[in-house]
């Protein structure tokens, strides 16, 4: 009997009898009776309870404050009043956990700092609800698109030994009491790191990927993964989720074509399977995103070279903070007038200059460019960075060489290019770029149920 408050809305019959729990979000007394907002995370507005003086503990449910515990039997019956269809005529209020007046998420609008303050609480207020359902619907979609496909699903390490992006990002990975490791020779003793060896949180599950796409054909990790970045904005965060698909016997064409079903899959189940809270974003978190999100699922992805893109930023006559020239990377304000301003939605940059990018990407045959590719949105900048891989031994290990990264760590990485290597692609997804994109939260650590950012690790 008993049953979220969704599922009762959805498919309660009126005049049947109904049990729930949930906490209260209001309380208003009128006329003698007692409207009370129940609500257990379910959907995005709860329930209205209608409490009568005739029930034993009237008194004391009349007076519950914000954030109680209770548990409603009561009858499901149409809501004279606007504002909801249906409300509960309640038979019994059990209060199982009061709250009072020093309950920090009283009934008013607080800001998001106040609200980042109190993460142990805010998945109780409105916005929070609505961001945290939105992330667990869309985390089910990226398995759900990946599924119908037929893509293996892959767990890839998060203690390991390789930094993919060679950015050196990584969180090293030791035993409490090697706080201060001595040193041996002028070098940093390593013995107490993982049982030895030098080992670090992942930034990226991509190199393992490929093994595995190397096996199964297409693959994807979706994962958590950690950037040592200190860079405090809003679209950093120093843990973040990553979707990253891999795909054997592809080029970076079949990997912008992924990116765009996979980006638009995602826009199409937020509309149809999260209604609600979506309208709710239209509504109080940014206009017409409803439109800007129907949009996207129907336009063509724009797909740009980034050399082309560097003349067209060049010739628009727009200032920048940041130098546009051809071999220095994209700044966020060049991202963003790119899909702002020249696109008006979002744009693949394709074929990046090699020596801004990663070891592992496949070089071009003009010898300065890379198979690269990023996906740009507005308002959010970078969503996704991927590229088709280098396969050809012989190549890799040269740029390897160049960059000055030794080849002994990655033996295994290697060895996928001496048997049965294939060209392959794939491409990262940041998770929270995704639910901010489609919620219109402009903060990474407003996406995030406990952020870890540079300034947050309470929790
Ligand atoms: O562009 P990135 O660094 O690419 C990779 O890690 C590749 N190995 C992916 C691959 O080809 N399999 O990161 C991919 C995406 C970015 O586009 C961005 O959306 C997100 O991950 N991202 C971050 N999100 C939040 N905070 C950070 N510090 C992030 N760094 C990257
Ligand atoms: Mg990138």
């Amino acid at each position: 009997m008993r049953k979220s408050i969704c599922n009762l809305l959805i498919d309660g019959t009126t005049g049947e009898g109904c049990r729930f729990s949930g906490w209260v979000r209001s309380v208003r007394l009128s006329k003698g009776i007692a409207f009370i907002t129940v609500n257990d995370g379910s959907n995005l507005g709860g329930i209205q309870i209608v409490a009568e003086q005739g029930l034993p503990n009237f008194e004391e449910v009349s007076r519950l404050g914000t954030g109680s515990a209770v548990q409603v039997s009561g009858v499901l019956v149409e809501s004279p009043a606007a504002g909801q269809d249906r409300e509960v005529r309640a038979e019994a209020i059990s209060i199982i956990g009061p709250s009072d007046e020093t309950y920090p998420l009283q009934k008013k609008r607080h800001t998001f700092e106040y609200l980042r303050s109190i993460a142990h609480l805010r998945p109780r207020s409105n916005t929070f609800g609505a961001v945290f359902r939105l992330r667990s619907r869309l985390a089910q979609a990226v398995h759900q698109f990946f599924s119908e496909r037929k893509f293996l699903y892959v767990q890839t390490p998060i203690i390991t030994s390789s930094d993919c992006e060679g950015a050196g990002e990584l969180f090293r990975v030791t035993t409490l009491d090697a706080a201060t490791p001595p040193l041996v020779d002028g070098s940093p003793d390593f013995s107490q790191d993982f049982f030895g060896q030098r080992t670090g949180l992942t930034v990226s599950g991509q190199l393992e990927g490929e093994l595995f796409a190397l096996a199964f054909s297409d693959i994807y990790t979706f994962g958590p993964t950690f950037r040592a970045e200190n860079s405090n904005t809003a679209r950093h965060a120093s843990e973040f989720w990553m979707i990253e698909p891999e795909m054997a016997f592809a080029d970076l064409a079949d990997d912008a074509a992924l990116a765009e079903d996979f980006v638009k899959y995602l826009c199409r189940f937020a509309l149809e399977e999260c209604a609600e809270d979506m309208s709710f974003f239209d509504k109080h978190i940014e206009k017409g995103l409803l439109e800007r999100i129907r949009k996207i699922a129907e336009a063509d992805f724009a797909r740009l070279d980034y050399g082309e893109a560097i003349q067209r930023l060049q010739s628009s006559g727009a200032s920048f903070n940041y130098p546009v020239e051809w071999g220095l990377d994209l700044q966020t304000e060049h991202e963003r007038y790119i899909t702002e301003q020249l696109i008006g939605g979002p744009a693949f940059i394709l074929n990046y200059p090699r020596d801004i990018k990663a070891f592992y990407m496949r070089q071009n045959d003009d010898g300065r460019t890379v198979a690269a590719m990023d996906l740009l949105v507005p308002k959010v900048g970078e969503i996704i960075g991927g590229s088709q891989r280098e396969e050809r031994l012989d190549r890799l290990t040269d740029r390897m060489t160049q960059m000055g990264i030794a080849q002994e760590p990655l033996w295994w990485y290697l060895d996928s290019r001496r048997w049965g290597s294939c060209p392959h692609a794939g491409f990262g997804l940041g998770f929270e770029r995704l639910v901010m994109y489609l919620s219109g939260m402009e903060n990474i650590r407003d996406v995030i149920p406990f952020p870890r950012t540079p300034r947050h690790a309470e929790f």
